[in-house]
């Protein structure tokens, strides 16, 4: 039986996932709509919402068969329709009913898998439980703070800090980027850092200011020189910059050898920067992803860079 690859292209980003899923020679042996097929296992991929796996093809008599199909590989599933969208709601309508409710920050992930299901033709299913994200097609909310955050910018930060580095922080020194109005800098205070560093040419909210632990420099961030700081517990920049210059930064703080994990938004102008999206790639160990939370950017992050 022949398994594929499904990658759910990011809505309006169809055109990097083409792109690439090109620069990864990775062909594609069908699309519908947003989502693309390609023969065989692959990795995730950056520009896919969702990446799922081992996906198969499964011939349905109805639409109790159907789900009868479904719930005898898995409990979970999100669906995606490609066309024939009222039958494929029926089907879903069969099946147990998903939690959507927005989470806190710092949630626990669901720990069940979650499928990935569409109806390609009348009576043809395309399913998998092993997906890339624990969320119906990879889709997150949060339940969000209204008052606090002076902008909407927090929740990029607080979805990676629940999904990609959901471990305790006990201390430690953090310093945030481009961090005016001061949406980071607030997730950082609220985390249980000794001290937070914010840095921006522009002055950050007096609110958040007078939650105090924050040292905040009214300065360019590439000025800074890694020498003046203490160990960097969690280097934040959400700085609008070329991508190159933010390379530049990170390396000189990666080479100082004083910042143990990074986590930065690689922002576009008009055209998706590839050139240099690749090279922070090589920085080894390091990931990036698109956050559900992102628009055209991505987040860049290294773990351990120290260890
Ligand atoms: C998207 S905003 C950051 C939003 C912030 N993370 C928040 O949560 O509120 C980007 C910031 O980068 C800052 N920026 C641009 N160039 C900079 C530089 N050379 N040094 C420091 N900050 C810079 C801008 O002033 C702007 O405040």
């Amino acid at each position: 039986m022949t398994v594929y690859t499904g990658y759910l292209a990011i809505h309006k980003f169809e055109a990097e996932l083409e792109r690439e899923l090109e620069i990864r020679g990775l062909k594609v042996a069908m699309k519908k709509d947003r989502l693309y097929l390609v023969e065989g296992n692959h990795p995730q991929l950056i520009w896919a919402q969702m990446t799922a796996f081992d996906l198969e093809f499964i011939n349905i008599t109805s639409i109790n068969d159907g789900a009868k199909k479904l719930k005898a590989l898995g409990r979970n599933w999100g669906l995606f329709t490609v066309g024939h969208h009222r039958r494929a709601q029926l089907i879903q309508d069969e099946l147990p009913k998903i939690n959507k409710k927005p989470i806190p920050f710092r949630h626990a992930l669901p720990s069940m898998p979650m499928g990935f299901w569409t109806l390609w033709g009348p009576d043809q299913m395309l399913a998998t439980q092993k997906t890339s994200s624990p969320f119906a097609l990879g889709e997150m909310d949060f339940q969000e703070d209204k008052e606090m955050p002076p902008s909407r910018a927090y929740l990029k930060l607080w979805e990676f800090f629940t999904v990609y580095a959901p471990e305790a922080i006990h201390g430690g020194v953090s310093i945030d980027v481009g961090s005016c109005p001061g949406g980071w800098t607030w997730v950082l205070r609220t985390l249980e850092f000794d001290k937070v560093y914010s840095v921006d040419k522009a002055p950050i909210e007096k609110r958040i200011m007078d939650l105090g632990r924050i040292d905040f420099r009214q300065e360019s961030a590439f000025g800074l020189d890694p020498k003046n700081f203490e160990e960097i517990d969690w280097f934040c920049s959400d700085i609008i910059c070329y991508p190159e210059r933010l390379l530049n930064l990170v390396n000189r703080f990666r080479e100082a050898g004083k910042v143990k994990n990074f986590v930065c938004t690689i922002k576009y102008q008009a055209e998706t920067d590839w050139e240099n999206t690749l090279k922070f790639l090589e920085i080894p160990g390091s990931r990036i992803v698109h956050l559900h939370h992102n628009k055209h950017e991505v987040t860049w992050f290294l773990k351990g860079a120290n260890s």
